[in-house]
């Protein structure tokens, strides 16, 4: 098969006939296995991930000696337009988000506290959780899933394997959300706790994959003039929520506060 085929076959598919790409990849820290879905093509994975010119090369040759053990084939180079991943620099929007998940990610180190005491009889341990669903419902979700799904995935192809992957994530946090909600009214604190543990297992992975993947790979494709477009759009979502982001934060603070 041509070089060309393999290149526009999904990572999964590639990784089932030839398991060892699967290794050489995460040497690349390119974590295929860990993304849980594999749809993306290969020719995808070497754009999106934007590795070191010499890295990719090597990565291919590497790849390439897997596929084709009996003959030297080489992987034509992809064109870039930026330099090496491993200084992530963001457009102003992009940082704006990456900035957003730095609270995310404060709220998803709490969980396992908020699990530990978890109490639905008195008022303030409802107050607690009701708040915390608040955070993932309109700051988590709305909040920053609005300049996400809302405004910057609508300049790419909503068919991108990437773009699935990511809107795939936000509708299993949906469904977790709304079974917390369930267990609540049902004063089940087992499964309340479940599904906390299961959306928190999820945002790490996800976070890590805007913040080195998506975002790096979005602000490559895009012009500075919908950069700019897209920062003027994020600002008037900010300015429509108005103090809502900070009483979330205050509540983030009030819950290290109280268990650390
Ligand atoms: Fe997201
Ligand atoms: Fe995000």
């Amino acid at each position: 098969m041509s070089v060309e085929v393999y290149l526009n076959k999904g990572i999964k598919e590639i990784i089932t006939e030839f398991p060892e790409v699967e290794q050489i990849l995460d040497e690349y820290d390119v974590g295929c296995g860990a993304c849980g879905e594999g749809l993306c093509l290969l020719k995808e994975i070497v754009e999106i991930h934007n590795l070191d010119d010499d890295l990719e090369a090597e990565l291919m040759t590497r790849i390439s000696r897997v596929i084709y053990p009996e003959k030297e084939v080489m992987f034509p180079k992809r064109k870039r337009r930026s330099q090496g991943r491993k200084e992530i620099k963001y457009s102003p929007p992009m940082k704006k988000m990456v900035d957003e998940h730095v609270l995310i990610k404060r709220w998803l180190a709490l969980i396992p506290k908020v699990i530990e005491n978890l109490d639905l009889e008195t008022e303030g341990g409802l107050e607690n959780i009701y708040k915390g669903i608040d955070f993932i419902r309109n700051y988590a979700d709305k909040y920053h899933h609005a300049k996400e799904e809302e405004e910057t995935f609508k300049y790419f192809d909503e068919n991108l394997d990437i773009i699935k992957v990511i809107r795939n994530d936000h509708v299993k946090v949906r469904a977790h959300v709304k079974a917390m909600l369930q267990a609540i009214k049902e004063k089940d604190k087992e499964t309340l706790a479940e599904h906390l543990r299961a959306y928190s297992e999820i945002l790490p992975e996800h976070i890590k994959k805007e913040d080195e993947i998506l975002y790096p790979w979005m602000d490559r494709s895009l012009s500075t003039e919908q950069i700019g477009h897209l920062y003027s759009k994020f600002n008037e979502i900010d300015e429509e929520y108005g103090e809502a982001p900070k009483i979330h934060r205050d509540f983030i603070e009030k819950l290290e506060s109280e268990y650390y």
